[in-house]
């Protein structure tokens, strides 16, 4: 341990299994641009400061530029006994290319507490504006194709009970608000990550002077972390966004089962394309929907890893403790799996194609039960009563054992006398669906409304 960054004060060495345990470079190297990027910031306001010469300032940022050389071209030489984390491993090679007494002088009045939380918020916060942008993208695939098959009709589902006729471009839009709504929670999610903790040292501020907006500015933040003691001790901005992400991943994986469902031959409503499709092993016939597989079952990875960290976190006293570091693998592993499943989605939903014979074949005249009882609402009579005889209509014709829409009118009659003619009509789904008019229907004009009003969500 005395040769740690930290060993000044320890005689005794580390045990081999605790250096193992202890250490995080494996998965914080991905922070290895921004701890350095956080670096040069730092070295600018402790040169204002006349912590640094102008000279120093030069040499470190240059000297950090060639670290940040090695990291990407893979040639950095890990040295795995006292390459603790990404800060000491940078300053570690730092001290070598440019001497240690001037790489000294760079952690002056910092602490990784600060530079840990700075280099998380500066890399969740591109990952989220990435994120956005595949999400935009499959928001906008679910209005393109929600306005290119309008026409088609088919059984909406409650309890997975046929109910009544909608839209397909119905079907589609109601993941597309619910994305929509991820999007935009996730613009408010990014507020409160892209805030700046550089320059609360380990907890209580820093004594030298810094000008902590400057750095703010420098490294693009929005806005300060506005007390030394939080800025330390909070992993909210990774809870949230794994929060957000749980809620995504729980729209996806209900979006994917309705896929999946209806790609089935019971169903065959939609037919996924090979590019997201595999096949069986041993049944030479098989297509298998995967990808849909894997968005519903990757969400609960998302959810888990929520509710690991929120456990991990709860308990924690006041500013740093190493329990932190936890926060660090599930936010990896979370914009790594919500990244990759959203464009996965994208690419389900822009290759599939839909079979509207299908839908039509599933389409069954007891469906319009329900318009036969607005049939005679609209004849005046109480709701209630339409619906009861309506329901007598439906039991008449399971009894003779044929469609409702192939009883005679005699029949009809027989039930209630207030059929009249016209109520043949009834029994259209196309003309269901276009009586659903009001605004969040099925019909085609309310529909249309529903795709102008997701697209203007995007461009907010
Ligand atoms: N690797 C550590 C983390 O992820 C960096 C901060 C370490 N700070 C400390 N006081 N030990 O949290």
């Amino acid at each position: 341990a005395k040769n740690m960054l930290w060993g000044g004060r320890f005689t005794g060495g580390l045990d081999p299994l605790m250096i193992t345990y202890n250490a995080s470079l494996r998965f914080d190297r991905v922070f290895y641009a921004q701890d350095i990027r956080g670096s040069i910031a730092w070295a600018r306001a402790n040169h204002h400061v006349g912590i640094l010469t102008a000279a120093e300032f030069a040499s470190i940022e240059q000297g950090l530029t060639q670290v940040s050389q090695e990291w990407a071209s893979n040639t950095f030489a890990i040295q795995p006994d006292i390459d603790e984390d990404i800060h000491t491993a940078n300053e570690r090679r730092l001290g070598e290319l440019i001497g240690k007494d001037v790489a000294g002088k760079l952690h002056t009045g910092r602490s990784r507490n600060d530079q840990v939380a700075t280099d998380m918020r500066l890399w969740l916060r591109d990952r989220l504006d990435e994120i956005a942008a595949h999400l935009v993208e499959l928001v906008k695939v679910v209005a393109g194709r929600a306005e290119l098959e309008i026409e088609h009709v088919m059984p909406g589902y409650t309890h997975l009970q046929r109910a009544q006729p909608i839209r397909w471009s119905h079907w589609l839009l109601s993941y597309g608000f619910p994305f929509a709504s991820d999007l935009e929670r996730l613009r408010e999610v990014r507020k409160r990550v892209n805030r700046c903790p550089l320059g609360c040292g380990a907890l209580a501020g820093n004594p030298f002077g810094v000008d902590r907006d400057a750095i703010a500015r420098e490294l693009e933040f929005d806005g300060l972390m506005p007390n030394s003691l939080a800025a330390v001790a909070d992993r909210d901005f990774v809870v949230e966004t794994l929060q957000w992400a749980s809620m995504l991943g729980l729209h996806l994986s209900r979006w994917a089962e309705d896929l999946i469902v209806y790609s089935s031959a019971e169903f065959g409503f939609v037919r996924l394309s090979d590019a997201y499709s595999t096949g069986s092993s041993l049944m030479p016939q098989k297509k298998n929907p995967d990808a849909l597989e894997l968005v519903r079952g990757k969400s609960g990875r998302l959810f888990g890893a929520m509710a690991g960290l929120m456990m991990s976190v709860k308990g924690i006293p006041s500013t740093y403790n190493k329990d932190l570091q936890e926060s660090v693998e599930p936010m990896l592993d979370v914009i790594t799996t919500v990244s990759d499943s959203i464009q996965i989605a994208t690419g389900v939903l822009s290759t599939l194609s839909i079979q509207p014979e299908n839908m039509m074949k599933s389409l069954t005249p007891d469906m319009l039960a329900t318009d036969l009882s607005e049939y005679l609402v609209r004849k005046g009579v109480p709701f209630r009563e339409t619906h009861h005889i309506s329901g007598q209509v439906v039991a008449l014709a399971e009894k003779e054992g044929i469609a409702m829409d192939s009883l005679s009118f005699d029949q009809l009659t027989g039930v209630d006398h207030r059929f009249e003619k016209d109520v043949m009509s009834v029994f259209d789904y196309q003309k269901s669906a276009e009586t659903r008019a009001v605004r969040g229907g099925t019909s085609k004009s309310a529909v249309q409304e529903q795709i102008r009003s997701l697209k203007e969500t995007l461009s907010n």
